[in-house]
């Protein structure tokens, strides 16, 4: 199984041991890529629609893309962020806008169909779900229907200053999910494309024909795919 962990921080807190629990505890065999954000994308969306045109034309593509085509390969994604006042943090909000191209809305990639993401955030105190909202919606709307969501309360300003009761919960929380991964990899198990992500398909599929994208090129993307006419990115797969 290839796993993509994108952790929006660059430190090894709370957070990153928990995302890290989930990924030992998952005993088939795995190719494990870690990015940390800033470091990996240090940058923030100029809001010069060049990507619309062209992907590659985007500033930020270099690294951008380093991290986009392992994502694109990763059939489990981990996202990873703290809750900063009640919200993802601020590196992994610029990832979001960096990469809107593939939402459905836009150009999505049939890839995407395919994948499983788990989304974990921890918090001192309240807000995990708020943190973890945002990320996990940016990937039901790359097209991913299996996502899971993890949120812990911590009390704590860092990983050592968590209480081993409560480490003992996180890990025991996220090795049952992890389970559940391994069953379905060895099973062979591909995700289901649920009703939700098939309706938003369709709809933009919808604005696409109708012309009510965002460019000419945009359209032609669909219409390249076949995806304005019967074709669908999740069949076939
Ligand atoms: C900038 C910032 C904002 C934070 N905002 C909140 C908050 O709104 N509510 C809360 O309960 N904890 C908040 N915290 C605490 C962190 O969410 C908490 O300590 C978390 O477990 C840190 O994860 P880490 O160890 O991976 O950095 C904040 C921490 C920072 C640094």
């Amino acid at each position: 199984m290839k796993i993509v962990m994108i952790n929006g921080q660059n430190h090894k807190g709370s957070t990153y041991h928990a995302g890290k629990l989930l990924i030992d505890a998952i005993t088939i065999d795995k190719q494990v890529k870690e990015f940390f954000l800033p470091r990996d994308l240090n940058h923030f969306c100029l809001g010069c629609y060049a990507c619309i045109e062209d992907e590659t034309k985007c500033p930020y593509f270099p690294e951008k893309n380093i991290i986009m085509q392992e994502i694109e390969q990763a059939d489990l994604l981990v996202f990873t962020t703290p809750n900063y006042c009640m919200a993802p943090s601020a590196p992994m909000k610029a990832f979001i806008d960096l990469t809107f191209t593939y939402w459905l809305s836009h150009k999505p990639r049939e890839c995407m169909f395919n994948k499983k993401a788990v989304v974990i955030s921890t918090t001192a105190g309240a807000g995990a779900r708020e943190a973890i909202k945002p990320v996990a919606r940016t990937l039901a709307y790359w097209g991913i229907s299996d996502i899971k969501k993890f949120g812990f309360t911590v009390q704590a300003m860092n990983w050592e200053g968590v209480s081993a009761e409560k480490k003992l919960k996180i890990k025991r929380t996220l090795s049952r999910q992890a389970k559940i991964l391994d069953k379905n990899k060895n099973k062979n198990k591909k995700p289901n494309v649920s009703f939700k992500t098939k309706l938003l398909f369709n709809m933009f599929a919808g604005m696409q024909k109708a012309n009510m994208g965002s460019s000419p090129t945009e359209r032609k993307y669909w219409e390249d795919k076949g995806w304005i006419g019967k074709e669908r990115p999740w069949k076939n797969k």
